[in-house]
């Protein structure tokens, strides 16, 4: 069937719009009547000790953010690698771990590869796909669907937000099947992820307000993005679109890092976003913050109401987004980091759904 955008101006806009109703069917195939259901054979996360992720792009931005859950609330080790290292690399792989590959096209050359390269050396092969008939879903013993219908626009965002969910659902099946979470926790969670659709239609809502952001961000030459834990995940991703199709230079570094090195790029023309909600890590974050703001950076803060209060006075500006458990927020900010890099392209007047040089799937190596 045939795609068009809706009325939107983009492909884009079009896909980022979609994504509460996208995730929203992702939600319904993988939770029936509060059970975490997964399409045969399933996977029992005990009868596992290790996990390799490995995918490309955004795709390995979502591996990033679902490495910290697994770690976290599964205690479930967790190594991921862009799948052009790994495929060369010739990783060992010890007894009792899974692969799991994520591709929204299923398709990509070397996520292809590293696959095969996993076939006979693991006990068990995933894939969270967005093409159920894609190379990488048929030759996976575990093809998960994504659900988000056909993405059009080179630069990927519903099929990130789906991957997200997918891995999040996940995650907590792994922490419920090793022992760490009891029924009520599972419930809770699973609780957690159902809010985000909701979240998200507020934090679209946000749109006309990055629009007036991205008239700035447009003038820079080089942004930072920074984040902690699963928000440097996040900062990678805001960097990713942003370059994607801005054309902006845009980096992303661990808010504690930025001290090793980046900070000494810091001055009034480098806006630096800091991804924040109200997480464990915040009140760090914050400090990173300052950091910048004490060497004159603009600094560009996306937290809630509550975080912007406790962040004091000083920012550049900030986008106050609604407020969320600590446990999704990387979810729920996937938006922020979309609209503004939109918006920031759409300023510069480039071509949003085909920005030059990219391909939607990279079949070839
Ligand atoms: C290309 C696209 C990216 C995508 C990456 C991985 O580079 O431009 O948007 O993230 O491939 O694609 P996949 O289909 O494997 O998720």
């Amino acid at each position: 069937a045939s795609v068009d955008k809706g009325g939107h101006k983009h492909f884009m806009a079009k896909e980022i719009a979609e994504q509460p109703s996208v995730l929203t069917n992702a939600l319904g195939y993988y939770i029936q009547d509060g059970n975490i259901v997964l399409p045969d054979p399933g996977l029992d996360f005990a009868q596992i000790d290790r996990l390799t992720m490995v995918a490309c792009g955004t795709a390995f931005y979502a591996c990033l953010v679902a490495k910290y859950w697994f770690e976290q609330i599964a205690r479930l080790p967790v190594e991921i690698d862009v799948a052009s290292e790994f495929r060369y690399r010739e990783p060992p792989i010890p007894k009792g771990t899974a692969a799991l590959f994520v591709s929204q096209s299923g398709e990509t050359a070397d996520t292809l590869a590293a696959l095969r390269y996993c076939e006979g050396k693991v006990d068990k092969i995933v894939s969270v796909v967005n093409v159920p008939e894609s190379s990488i879903a048929r030759e996976s013993d575990l093809p998960l669907p994504i659900l988000a219908g056909t993405e059009i626009g080179v630069a990927s965002t519903k099929a990130f937000t789906c991957q997200l969910t997918v891995l999040a659902i996940l995650a907590i099946k792994a922490a419920q099947d090793r022992g760490h979470m009891n029924a009520d926790q599972v419930a809770e969670a699973l609780e957690q992820v159902k809010s985000v659709p909701g979240l998200m239609s507020h934090a679209l809502a946000l749109g006309e307000r990055m629009k007036t952001m991205s008239r700035k961000l447009a003038e820079a030459r080089d942004i930072l993005f920074l984040g902690r834990g699963p928000m440097y995940a996040l900062a990678h991703e805001g960097a990713l679109k942003l370059k994607e199709i801005s054309y902006i230079h845009a980096e992303a570094y661990a808010s504690g890092e930025l001290k090793h090195g980046p900070i000494a790029l810091v001055d009034e023309h480098v806006p630096v976003i800091v991804m924040a909600p109200r997480d464990a890590l915040f009140e760090k974050t914050i400090s990173n913050m300052q950091e910048v703001m004490a060497r004159g950076g603009k600094v560009l803060l996306i937290t809630d109401k509550q975080g912007a209060k406790e962040a004091g006075p000083g920012v550049w500006d900030t986008i106050l987004m609604p407020e969320v458990a600590p446990f999704v927020a990387p979810i729920l900010y996937a938006i922020p980091a979309q609209l503004l890099a939109y918006h920031t392209a759409v300023a510069k007047g480039t071509d949003v759904d085909q920005p030059r040089n990219l391909a939607k799937s990279v079949t070839v190596e």
